[in-house]
């Protein structure tokens, strides 16, 4: 029941802290030591390569997955649409280990990987937000998302779960395989400044609301930019805006905006850029710059130890791994209150299913 709030995705957003210590207690110890089946960390641990494999939000969530497994397990990691993957195999590694995103469990073109996957016996686990749902009863394993029934179309704490239990499994598998990245990295800790970081920037909805206003509700097209993780996130962000508000919005890698893109800048573009990576900070703000110089009107999403005065959108500093999880908030209520003040049905855009059941 969405019981006070006008639509269910507004809820949906606003759970997320809740979900994030929900996932803590569920995979975590009270010492904050990972709580997976030993048949699973084996099995993964074989792996000469991961194959993370998703459609839209989920596979965008797959993408900030690969940093996490690289990070800390040290296994190379590729991420596939899985419309893609299904028709257009790449070279497969000798050990691959599958892992499959899935807020529904029932997407037809994951389906259709895993149905492959499973002809070539190779070893695979569904994360997902629907027990017994199809891709979970068909891979090896399963890990679910307790992110709780998401109703709204667009998806929200699904995206924000998938990434949390990714990182919780690659500290797990990591420490398995004494990696050392990954036994000095606290989760239990990381994951509890996240949840508290995500109920700042949600008890701050009225700025996001006046930036919807100002600056995006009588806007065309617009343009989210980042790089690394902070790219990753700008595709989610840009997905989101589309799918509720109808304006053109793209995700950009921000050093290759200038290879021919920024020609769409025009007077008065509003073009977002997220900042919460140290190493290319100041790179993507001077790649905002130039889109200033031609006329954009940049917004900035940036953690707090990176922050200066001219700033828009400050979000709490946690672990640079984890950054996704804050800086897609922002992004999540931009779209709400963009698609809300332009009267549009906030939970049911056009065109759209929640789940896609044909390839
Ligand atoms: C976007 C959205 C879709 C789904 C995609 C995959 O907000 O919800 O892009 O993420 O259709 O769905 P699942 O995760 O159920 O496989």
């Amino acid at each position: 029941e969405k019981g006070v709030y006008p639509y269910y995705m507004l809820k949906e957003i606003d759970e997320q802290p809740n979900v994030m210590r929900k996932l803590s207690a569920k995979y975590l110890d009270e010492n904050g030591a990972p709580l997976f089946d030993k048949k699973l960390l084996e099995a993964m641990k074989q792996a000469d390569r991961l194959y993370i494999i998703g459609a839209g939000t989920s596979y965008h969530a797959g993408l900030v997955g690969k940093n996490l497994f690289e990070k800390l397990v040290n296994v190379p990691t590729e991420v596939h649409v899985a419309s893609e993957f299904a028709y257009n195999q790449p070279i497969i590694s000798d050990n691959p280990f599958f892992i499959f995103l899935s807020q529904s469990g029932e997407t037809a073109d994951s389906r259709e990987v895993l149905v492959n996957v499973n002809q070539k016996d190779f070893p695979s686990l569904t994360i997902t937000n629907v027990e017994n749902s199809t891709l979970s009863r068909e891979a090896t394993f399963t890990l679910l998302l307790e992110a709780g029934p998401e109703i709204s179309v667009a998806s929200t704490k699904a995206y924000t779960a998938q990434i949390a239990v990714e990182a919780i499994l690659a500290k797990g598998l990591g420490e398995f395989k004494e990696i050392e990245v990954a036994k000095n990295f606290d989760i239990k800790q990381q994951l509890g400044l996240v949840a508290t970081g995500m109920q700042s920037i949600v008890d701050e909805k009225a700025t996001i609301d006046d930036l919807s206003k100002k600056y995006f509700v009588d806007a065309e097209k617009s343009f989210y930019i980042g790089r690394g993780t902070d790219y990753f996130v700008s595709l989610e962000a840009s997905l989101k805006l589309k799918e509720i508000s109808y304006i053109q919005a793209e995700g950009f890698a921000s050093g290759e905006l200038k290879h021919g893109t920024i020609a769409l800048i025009e007077d008065g573009t509003p073009v977002i850029g997220i900042i919460t990576q140290a190493n290319t900070a100041s790179l993507t703000r001077s790649n905002l710059q130039e889109t200033m110089s031609r006329g954009a009107k940049k917004i900035t999403i940036v953690s707090d130890d990176l922050a200066r005065n001219d700033d828009d959108i400050i979000i709490p500093t946690v672990d640079e791994l984890l950054a996704p999880l804050l800086s897609v908030i922002p992004a999540q209520l931009l779209a709400y209150y963009t698609s809300l003040n332009k009267g549009l049905d906030v939970d049911k855009p056009r065109n759209l299913a929640k789940s896609v059941t044909v390839e």
